[in-house]
């Protein structure tokens, strides 16, 4: 799919955070600055607008690796593991225990073994114009059928 602007990652995001649910799992894939936090602030800001909540300014997490947002009971944590050397700091984060409220969108997620089952992989790259992005979504387990390309 062609993302041709910041407003159409925008609108994908917001799809994509409908759809959504408690304890689901997002990978974010791509290279550095091709718009993956930018997603997840769209993500994030959308939540927060349907619940009526003033919108966050959602940061890289490279330093803290881990930020949460709350939106009407559904928690989204925020992981970026681009700083992370290996797997054993990956394990402290909790990211293989199953909380029951939250969304985990994760940046740099390539040191997680084994991947978690059901998830939606999300691989972003740059395209020959400046603001724009391609982008691939694949779904597995619970999410291998579903028609990304639709939505
Ligand atoms: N269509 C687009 N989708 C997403 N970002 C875009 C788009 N067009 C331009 N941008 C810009 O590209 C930049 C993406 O930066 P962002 O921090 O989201 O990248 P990142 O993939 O999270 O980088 P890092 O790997 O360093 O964490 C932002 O400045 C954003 O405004
Ligand atoms: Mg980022």
């Amino acid at each position: 799919m062609h993302l041709k602007s910041l407003e159409d990652t925008k609108r994908f995001a917001k799809k994509i955070s409908k759809i959504i649910k408690k304890k689901d799992i997002i990978f974010l894939r791509g290279e550095l600055g091709v718009g993956k936090t930018t997603f997840v602030r769209f993500f994030v800001n959308y939540l927060e607008t349907r619940s009526g909540i003033k919108n966050s300014d959602v940061l890289s997490p490279t330093f803290n690796i881990v930020y949460d947002y709350e939106a009407k009971g559904l928690q989204v944590l925020h992981y970026d593991l681009y700083r992370l050397k290996n797997y054993k700091d990956i394990y402290q984060l909790g990211i293989f225990e199953t909380s029951k409220d939250s969304v985990k969108i994760i940046e740099w997620p390539e040191l997680i073994k084994p991947k978690p089952k059901d998830r939606i992989d999300i691989l972003l790259r740059y395209s020959k114009k400046i603001n724009s992005r391609i982008i691939k979504v694949t779904g597995f387990g619970k999410w291998r059928n579903y028609k990304f390309n639709e939505i």
